[in-house]
């Protein structure tokens, strides 16, 4: 125990008087290894306070004197670990006696130096083996402080979890659990000492590395599911079916039966001809085991580093009399992130397409934001949050989540001479065609876009500054043509384009039908505006000026490149329309003409999506801003596939990668990449807020809103909320139709002190306008519902 007269605060690199400490057989472990258990005994003196400040390189869970120590899941989280760890420091005073006292820790592999990454992954991408550092404070009443450091009077073994892979599942032996790992060994038990050896004791972190504290909120066990139904598959296998795809583990209790005896469960998203749909997990088995000790009193088993993306579960080997229904539960696992939004609405199957966007977020915001949490993936694709930010924040609050994931977005960006990585962290590192430097329209602009987001959200400039360097960098690199429009994109690079267009052939979501240039060089032309907005929330005046330029000469080339003086463009397609109304790229005269020619498209594909994840959150909104909201809400509620409801229609409780990721046959598309929790296409929840219920942020920080809903369609009531940093907005309108298609429309609006609103309503054939400030409010108006609904599609000739 080492002495010291300070006080308990935060950590610096100098506060770490710990070793870093692993097993002795670490670094010759070929393959993956099993648990390591670290133990330290201690004697205390009468304390005032204890704090254990604890990091793995790997994922670890503590305890002291039996008793697990915080309640966070897969600590320390994700980071870019060649640069930044997370450190948890936790108060222990509770769990501390005075007199002897027993510290253990156990250290899986997780995303450390487990298989993670894209096509398969790799093992030890950050390094050989895990590793522990904590050390336990410990805070006597005359001000005095001792601390238990890991060092080389620790001890270590295997533990019972013989593999903890996050693609591959968890096997726990419980034959071979370690009696008393974590406490002083009572008097009279047998002495295992002898299986207890000295740790290793590493070299100190790479002066590179930095221990940090966490942000925000760590991943926790959220909440719990129950089984709604046992299934009993055609080739007899036991199927418990959870009613909601989501993402965590499996809670066993009541298992009984032989010692030695195994337990596996098998997790998927989805059934297909009534058996577990594996297929789209690719190289990921997604299976757990559960080795029993056979304790006729009944064993409990959940796994504690892996989790898997699931609605069924299938279960062999259960042999115990108590019912197997009634002995599993979920567990829902996520980054604890307080919900900020709701919303409401008088359609059933518009408001299951919101909880599945809800579901879809909560499953992908785990650690880092992730494209999909069931296959061999589940990484940090960057593309998927710089579409899907702007809905992100509205959902739920993720500004500390996000902060923290830009940290390391810019951090990778470094080692890879300014330009991002397609994820972060960067796990495709050491993958020759991966770890190249590829430049990539939108999954790049992540650096700008994703900052913007919460600096809309929060009004929080900190985030642009913290951010600014790398968004510029990423400016200053993109690659741009070297002869004509050489404000534009090179148009030798490879883009994803609109990625998983309908259209596009299922192995080439490339392939999608809008120029994949026109696509990148719209954002591209976005970001230059959001950089001019910045640099002048900045007073970053030169650059402000060098944006700006750019900005306008990069409109300029692409307007004589891509869009005719009338306001048709090279891609005839929804997201082209979409994206250039939305992003502002045209005159308004073309503006108008653009609009009309996007209806246009959209009656001629009967209502259905012909957007991928580019032109997705766009079409929506392209079309309420250029006066087609009855369109829009054509579009929003059609059922046939490509559409929003489709999925919905076909029992989803999350939002599908691909608009057909299930055939309307049931059966599972044969792409590569079929995941059924991706949130990319979730973007459409930020039109319901601001369009269907009309809550709209008009100023940064929510300080002024505006209240429009768009009355349209049949829809008779909706409503949304919204928790700002001012307190709770919301707002919500019904109408009651009384004499033909007249109709009452009422409202009612509260307003946070410190923010006004704007409202805007329909009133007889013009328009109530009218703005307030804090408090409740209640308007009624009288309007007629002069439109066209069912919107006809195109005759079939046209
Ligand atoms: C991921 C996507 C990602 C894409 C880009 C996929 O495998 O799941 O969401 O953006 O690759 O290549």
């Amino acid at each position: 125990m080492t002495s010291a007269k300070s006080t308990i605060r935060k950590r610096d690199k100098q506060d770490w008087l710990c070793d870093r400490v692993a097993a002795p057989w670490g670094t010759n472990t070929p393959g993956p290894d099993a648990e390591w258990l670290f133990r330290k005994e201690f004697e205390v003196r009468p304390f005032a306070q204890a704090r254990l400040f604890i990091t793995a390189q790997g994922v670890y869970e503590a305890e002291i004197n039996g008793h697990r120590v915080g309640d966070h899941f897969m600590a320390p989280g994700w980071t870019s670990y060649d640069r930044r760890i997370q450190y948890q420091t936790y108060d222990v005073t509770a769990q501390l006696l005075s007199g002897p006292n027993c510290i253990g820790v156990r250290v899986a592999e997780g995303w450390f130096c487990g298989r993670i990454g894209f096509e398969g992954g790799h093992r030890n991408i950050w390094g050989p083996h895990p590793a522990l550092m904590a050390q336990l404070e410990i805070c006597f009443e005359d001000n005095t402080v001792a601390i238990i450091p890991t060092d080389s009077t620790w001890a270590v073994q295997k533990g019972p979890i013989q593999l903890a892979e996050i693609y591959n599942g968890e096997k726990y032996d419980a034959t071979r659990e370690v009696p008393y790992w974590s406490t002083i060994v009572p008097e009279g038990a047998a002495d295992v000492s002898h299986a207890w050896q000295p740790v290793y004791c590493m070299p100190p972190l790479s002066e590179h590395v930095e221990l940090t504290a966490a942000f925000g909120e760590p991943v926790r066990r959220i909440e719990i599911i129950q089984p709604t139904q046992q299934l009993l598959s055609p080739t007899g296998k036991s199927i418990l079916d959870f009613g909601q795809n989501l993402v965590g583990y499996l809670r066993l209790r009541n298992i009984k039966g032989s010692r030695g005896h195994k337990l596996i469960l098998s997790h998927a998203e989805v059934l297909e001809r009534e058996e577990l749909c594996i297929r789209p997990l690719r190289q990921c088995d997604a299976v757990d085991e559960y080795i029993l000790k056979g304790d006729q009193a009944g064993e409990r088993y959940e796994p504690r580093f892996t989790f898997h993306g699931f609605q069924y579960a299938q279960i062999d080997g259960w042999t115990s009399d108590c019912k197997l229904i009634d002995s599993v539960e979920a567990v829902v696992c996520h980054t604890d992130m307080k919900e900020a939004g709701s919303f409401t609405c008088s359609d059933k199957l518009i408001n299951q397409l919101y909880q599945n966007i809800r579901w879809g977020m909560k499953g992908n915001f785990l650690s880092v934001p992730t494209d999909c949490p069931q296959r061999d993936e589940r990484l940090g694709w960057s593309g998927d949050l710089a579409l899907f930010a702007p809905t992100a924040v509205l959902l739920f609050d993720c500004y500390d989540f996000l902060k923290n994931w830009l940290v390391d977005v810019w951090y990778d960006q470094q080692t890879l001479d300014g330009v991002p990585a397609m994820v972060t962290p960067n796990a495709t590192l050491p993958d020759p065609v991966w770890c190249r430097r590829k430049p990539c329209a939108i999954w790049h602009d992540v650096t700008i876009l994703a900052p913007w987001a919460l600096y809309e959200e929060t009004g929080k400039v900190e985030i642009l500054e913290q951010q600014y360097e790398s968004m510029s960098t990423w400016m200053q690199k993109l690659p741009r043509n070297k002869e004509c429009c050489t404000h534009l994109w090179d148009t030798s690079i490879f883009q994803l384009g609109d990625w998983l267009d309908p259209d596009a052939p299922p192995d080439a979501p490339w392939k999608g039908k809008t120029d994949a240039q026109l696509v990148a060089n719209s954002f591209l032309i976005h970001s230059l505006e959001l950089m001019t907005r910045i640099t002048h929330l900045l007073h970053k005046d030169e650059e402000k000026a060098e944006f700006e330029k750019e900005f306008e000469a990069a409109k300029k080339e692409f307007q004589e490149e891509y869009v005719t003086s009338n306001g048709r463009l090279v891609s005839d397609s929804q997201a082209a329309y979409a994206i250039a109304i939305c992003f502002n790229l045209l005159t308004p005269t073309q503006q108008e003409r653009a609009g009309n020619r996007l209806v246009y498209l959209v009656r001629k594909s009967n209502f259905r999506i012909g957007t991928g994840f580019a032109g997705t959150p766009f079409l929506c909104e392209a079309l309420a801003l250029t006066g087609h909201i009855q369109v829009a809400y054509a579009m929003l509620l059609e059922k046939n596939c490509p559409s929003w409801l489709y999925p919905v229609t076909m029992g989803a409780t999350t939002v599908w990668e691909r608009w057909d990721s299930m055939l309307p046959d049931g059966s599972i598309n044969a792409g590569e990449m079929t995941s059924f929790n991706h949130y990319a296409f979730g973007s459409i929840a930020k039109f319901l807020y601001e369009r269907l219920a009309g809550l709209q942020r008009l100023e940064p920080g929510w300080t002024k809103c505006r209240v429009a809903p768009c009355i349209g369609a049949e829809f008779s009531e909706a409503s949304a909320s919204h928790e700002t940093a001012m307190g709770l907005v919301s707002c919500s309108w019904n109408t009651t139709d009384s004499d033909g298609n007249k109709s009452r429309l009422g409202v009612r609006v509260r307003i946070p002190p410190g923010m006004t609103c704007e409202i805007v309503l329909p009133e007889g054939s013009g328009e109530l306008r009218k703005t307030v400030g804090a408090g409740g409010w209640a308007f009624e108006t009288a309007f007629v519902r002069d439109y066209e609904w069912p919107v006809r599609s195109l005759p079939p000739k046209s």
